[in-house]
């Protein structure tokens, strides 16, 4: 039995696909066309997951998409109406005209109206984009509220035979917040928070407001956090009051205006587009917006440290709550939300849960994979049966494939045999040099995992100002990311519950700073991978390898991308390669060495450990 599964017109597009409950293939529609996020129509994705599959669109039994236009609806129509007659009646809300919010309310009414058509025709859709006859398409199709797509996709691939389960997020089909309760191949929802209150609306608008405008700028916020004081967490704890004796919790209005402004939102092709969501009440509070090209100062800091400790206190609220609710020491997470890594580290520490799963593409991308599953357990009643351990699902290429690009490129390179490629890999990362790493499958979801990874040495202190300078040309508050040997993760982490798809940070132990400095954060912490022989031995063979070398089983991992999408194919990586100042890259067991001397500054600051 062959599902699809799809994510369209919301952001970061995607398509899944699994035969007989197996997870064939999963990825997002941003790597095959370079648009950071994309919406629209995942095309691409979906022509990839036939491929890797091995059929045609006629083949498959059941095909969904992670929306539900008829999910409450009756509120949905009610919403549009209140507005419509708040418009009429020149309602003094900030900011507009008359004239542009009567555009702004009708515009993204007929917008949505659009949207929603194009969902219910899926068929239509599909037929359009991949040019098959329609008659030809002999699919079930499915429309999958949102939050169930989320609720699923974290359970029905998870460890658990029983969970709690959370889905925590902007917004999908009128919900921000789902909860429920999993049991073998079912699950229930026990409750909701609907439209306007959400949590990711809070992250969102702060975000704007401190001055990252673009989609997925959430996650720099979180990074900056740590910089700052929580001096302004009354402010937050008045914007967003959590309910007692429930899991849920309602926004103060006054500091939104998605609620009662035309806020244009864009889900078509291309990056999707939010305009502004903070009310004047931020700016009575705060002062002027920042500018993204205005220095960041102390009071950003501090309104990113109010903000996460705020989100923090919510989130540990509603799962304390939901562990009341449900009596299950086990925990599955997804939604935008769930990709807030320092929450997530903290949840075995404040809430009764001993055990997490998070959905690594925890995402809307994500919804895609929980489309499939959903309708392959919940719906068919199928049992269980595939436990997501990494997120290897995208496109690989044969070392065949490989050398072709090379030799168009007209590129010198060496093939090595595996334990010389590891080897001699690990040599370079300790040596100091910028190492690209494209092995195997693509990742699903925002973080690379070892397949798509820029690889260097965690023991230098100057490592993150040279990947700044030569490669990411990002923020240089962001942190870097470690990439531990699962067995050694409590050597080095003041918590040691696995990490293998880089969503929780955990304090790194103080004796260790020093040790690893280029991936702890300046509050102590890092964002882990723990990486195990079965989920990615050639990546676990090279962290070996080099903890061999150094004593340190640590590497920093950073996305092999330069501001863009995470690179899919050989040419996207030789592309970055050749256009940054990366030192070496191995694709697959082909080494290609940069023509600029490979950089090789002082070892001095390095920290051998026996
Ligand atoms: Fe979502």
């Amino acid at each position: 039995m062959i599902i699809l599964g799809i994510n369209a017109y919301h952001g970061d597009a995607s398509a899944a696909i699994i035969a007989d409950g197996q997870l064939i293939a999963a990825v997002e529609e941003e790597r095959f066309n370079r648009i950071k996020h994309c919406a629209g129509f995942p095309a691409e994705s979906i022509r990839y997951c036939l491929n890797a599959a091995g059929v045609d669109l006629v083949n498959i039994d059941h095909i969904g998409i992670s929306r539900d236009p008829s999910a409450h609806l009756h509120k949905k129509i009610l919403h549009a109406a209140t507005r419509i007659a708040r418009n009429a009646m020149g309602f003094a809300g900030s900011g507009a005209t008359n004239g542009k919010r009567d555009n702004g309310v009708f515009g993204m009414i007929s917008d949505r109206l659009a949207n929603a058509a194009k969902v219910r025709d899926l068929k239509d859709e599909l037929s359009r984009a991949l040019r098959v006859p329609r008659e030809t398409i002999s699919a079930t199709f499915h429309n999958i509220e949102h939050h169930k797509a989320h609720l699923a996709s974290a359970f029905f691939v998870s460890p658990f035979e029983r969970a709690a389960l959370l889905s925590l997020d902007g917004f999908g089909d009128f919900v921000s917040t789902m909860w429920g309760v999993g049991e073998g191949n079912q699950f229930e929802v026990l409750d909701e928070v609907e439209y306007p209150h959400s949590t990711g609306i809070v992250y969102t608008a702060t975000t704007q407001f401190i001055g990252f405008p673009h989609y997925g700028d959430e996650g720099k916020v979180m990074g900056l956090a740590p910089y700052g004081t929580p001096r302004y967490i009354d402010i937050f704890r008045d914007m967003i009051r959590t309910e007692p004796d429930r899991p849920g919790f309602v926004l103060n209005l006054d500091y939104f205006l998605h609620h009662s402004e035309g806020v244009e939102m864009s889900w078509n092709e291309g990056s999707p587009q939010i305009g502004r969501i903070f009310s004047d009440k931020f700016v009575e509070i705060f002062g002027r917006p920042r500018d993204s090209g205005d220095p960041l100062t102390t009071r950003e800091e501090d309104i990113a440290a109010s903000l996460q400790l705020r989100l923090e206190e919510v989130g540990f609220h509603i799962l304390k709550q939901l562990h009341a609710l449900t009596g299950s020491t086990d925990l599955c997470l997804a939604g935008g939300v769930a990709l807030n890594s320092v929450m997530n580290g903290k949840i075995l520490l404040d809430t009764p849960f001993r055990r997490v799963f998070v959905q690594p593409a925890a995402g809307d991308n994500g919804t895609a994979l929980g489309v499939c599953y959903y309708i392959f357990n919940q719906i068919l009643k199928q049992p269980r049966g595939a436990v997501m351990e990494g997120a290897y699902t995208g496109p690989e290429f044969s070392d065949e494939e490989i050398r072709a690009v090379l030799d168009r490129a007209g590129v010198a390179y060496e093939r090595l045999e595996d334990r010389e490629l590891t080897n001699t890999a690990a040599k370079d990362v300790a040596d100091g040099a910028v190492t690209g790493w494209f092995q195997g499958r693509m990742e699903f979801g925002p973080r690379a995992l070892g397949n798509r990874s820029i690889i260097a040495d965690p023991r230098r202190p100057n490592m993150r100002e040279i990947l700044n300078e030569r490669i990411k040309k990002r923020e240089p508050f962001r942190p870097f990311a470690p990439s531990i040997l699962e067995e050694h993760t409590a050597e080095y982490f003041e918590q040691d519950h696995p990490s293998p798809t880089m969503l929780m940070v955990y304090p790194v132990r103080r004796e260790k700073h020093g040790v690893i400095p280029a991936v702890t954060h300046v509050d102590g912490s890092g964002r882990l991978q723990t990486v195990n022989a079965r989920t990615n031995p050639r990546y676990y063979q090279l962290i070996s390898d080099f903890h061999k070398l150094t004593g340190v089983p640590v590497v920093l991992n950073t996305s092999f991308n330069e501001n863009e999408p995470i690179v899919c194919t050989p040419q996207h990586a030789l592309d970055c390669f050749l256009k940054t100042r990366m030192d070496v890259i191995y694709l697959g067991n082909y080494k290609v060495r940069s023509r600029t001397v490979l950089h090789n500054n002082s070892t001095a600051n390095c920290t051998q450990e026996d």
